[in-house]
C-alpha cells in the first residue's frame, strides 16, 4: 500500500520521505512547491498540487493503492500568522478539512498529523508532557491544536485513526548530506546562526538576554530532523497495526540555551558569529523542553541524534556544502 505525503518536499516531509523510501515503502509526495523542493524527493514519486485541489486528490486516491498519509502540508510561521490568520485557517484547516473529506470518500483512514509545540503556549510545568494544558498564544498553534481536535472527533465518528506528533524545534539534516534545511524566509534558530557564521548574514539577533534562566537566554528543545522521521515511521507501524487516536510529543527531553547554541556553531564550524541581544518577542516562553517519555514507552521511540553536537555539525554539514540550499 502506498503512503501519500502531503508537504513531502518541504524541510521535515523530505526527511521521512527518504526514511520511507530506504525502507521500501511506495510513497507519493504531494506539494504545491511553495516551500518545497523537487530535489528533496529522494526518488518518490512527486505529484505537485495543493492538498486543497479535491478533484485532484481523487484522481491521486482512485490510481493508486494508499492506506494511509502523513500530514505534513501547512504554513508554519508563527508571526506571519498574528499578522494574517486567514492565511493559516484556510490552508492548515480548511485545506486539511478538504483533503480529509476525499481520503473519507476512498476510505484511506490512516494519518499521521504533524502538530507542533506550539499548541501548548505558555509552559505551566517542563517537561511538557502530552496532558499539559494546550493554550497556544498565536493562531499558527490554534490551526493546529483545532486540527488535533478535528482528528480526534473523525475517529469517534469515522474510525479514521490518527497519531498528531507535536514536534518542538525540528533541526539538523539527513546524515547521508544529500537533504537539509533549506527555508525562504528562514525562521529557524540553527540555520540562522549557521547564515550568520557563513557571512550569508550579517549577526544573529538575540530575542532577549534577561530571561529566568542560568545564561539569561530562552531555552529550547532540539530535535533531530532524521528521528522525527523515525517517530513518523513507527507511528505508522503503530496505525497499520489498529493503534487508536492519540498524540505524541516530540523532543529529546534536553534544553539548550540560544547563547548555548550560538558557541556550538562556532565551535563545530571554527568561525565567529555576532550576536547582538535585542527585545524580547510577545508571546516566547522562556523555556519549551518536551517529555517524550510517551512515544517512547509506547512505540520504543528513542533518539539517535540527541546531542546538540551532532545536531549542529550534521546542519553544518548541509549548509556549508549547500551555501544556496538546494538552488533553483
Ligand atoms: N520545522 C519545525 O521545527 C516544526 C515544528 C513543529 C511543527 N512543524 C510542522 O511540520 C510540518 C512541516 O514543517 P517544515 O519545517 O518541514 O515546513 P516546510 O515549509 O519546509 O514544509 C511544508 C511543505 O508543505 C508544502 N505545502 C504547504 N501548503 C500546501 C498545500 N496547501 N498543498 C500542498 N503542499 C503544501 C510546502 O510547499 C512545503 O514543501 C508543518 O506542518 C509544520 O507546521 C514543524
Amino acid at each position: 500500500m502506498a503512503i501519500l505525503v502531503t508537504g513531502g518536499l518541504g524541510y521535515v516531509g523530505s526527511h521521512a520521505v527518504k526514511l520511507l523510501v530506504d525502507r521500501g515503502e511506495q510513497v507519493i509526495c504531494l506539494d504545491n512547491l511553495i516551500f518545497g523542493h523537487k530535489q528533496s524527493s529522494s526518488g518518490s514519486e512527486v505529484i505537485v498540487g495543493d492538498i486543497g485541489d479535491q478533484d485532484l486528490l481523487r484522481k491521486i486516491f482512485s490510481a493508486n493503492k494508499i492506506d494511509s498519509v502523513m500530514h505534513f502540508a501547512a504554513f508554519a510561521a508563527v508571526g506571519e500568522s498574528v499578522e494574517n490568520p486567514q492565511k493559516y485557517y484556510l490552508n492548515n484547516i480548511s485545506n486539511s478539512l478538504a483533503m480529509l473529506q476525499v481520503m473519507l470518500e476512498f476510505d484511506v483512514k490512516l494519518m499521521i498529523f504533524s502538530s507542533s509545540a506550539a499548541t501548548f503556549g505558555e509552559p505551566e510545568t517542563v517537561p511538557i508532557v502530552e496532558e499539559h494544558p494546550q493554550n497556544p498564544t498565536n493562531p499558527y498553534g490554534r490551526s493546529k491544536l483545532m486540527l488535533e481536535h478535528i482528528l480526534k472527533e473523525y475517529e469517534h465518528a469515522y474510525g479514521l485513526r490518527s497519531i498528531s506528533l507535536r514536534y518542538f524545534n525540528a533541526a539538523g539534516a539527513d546524515p547521508s548530506g544529500l537533504i537539509g534545511e533549506d527555508h525562504t524566509p528562514e525562521h529557524h534558530l540553527i540555520p540562522l546562526i549557521i547564515k550568520a557564521a557563513m557571512g550569508q548574514r550579517p549577526q544573529i539577533n538575540i530575542f532577549g538576554t534577561d530571561w529566568p534562566t542560568p545564561d539569561g537566554t530562552c531555552i529550547r528543545d532540539y530535535i533531530h530532523v532524521t528521528d522525527l522521521a523515525q517517530a513518523h515511521a513507527l507511528g505508522l507501524d503503530a496505525l497499520r497495526q489498529g493503534k487508536s487516536t492519540t498524540a505524541y510529543n516530540l523532543g529529546n527531553g534536553s534544553g539548550y540555551s540560544v547563547m548555548e547554541v550560538i558557541k556550538m556553531v562556532e565551535k563545530v564550524s571554527g568561525r565567529p558569529v555576532k550576536a547582538v541581544a535585542d527585545d524580547r518577542r510577545p508571546g516566547d516562553p522562556a523555556v519549551l523542553v518536551a517529555s517524550s517519555k510517551k512515544i517512547s514507552e509506547e512505540l520504543g521511540w528513542k533518539p539517535n541524534y540527541p546531542e546538540l553536537e551532532t545536531i549542529v555539525k550534521s546542519a553544518w554539514e548541509w549548509h556549508s556544502g549547500h551555501p544556496d540550499g538546494y538552488g533553483k
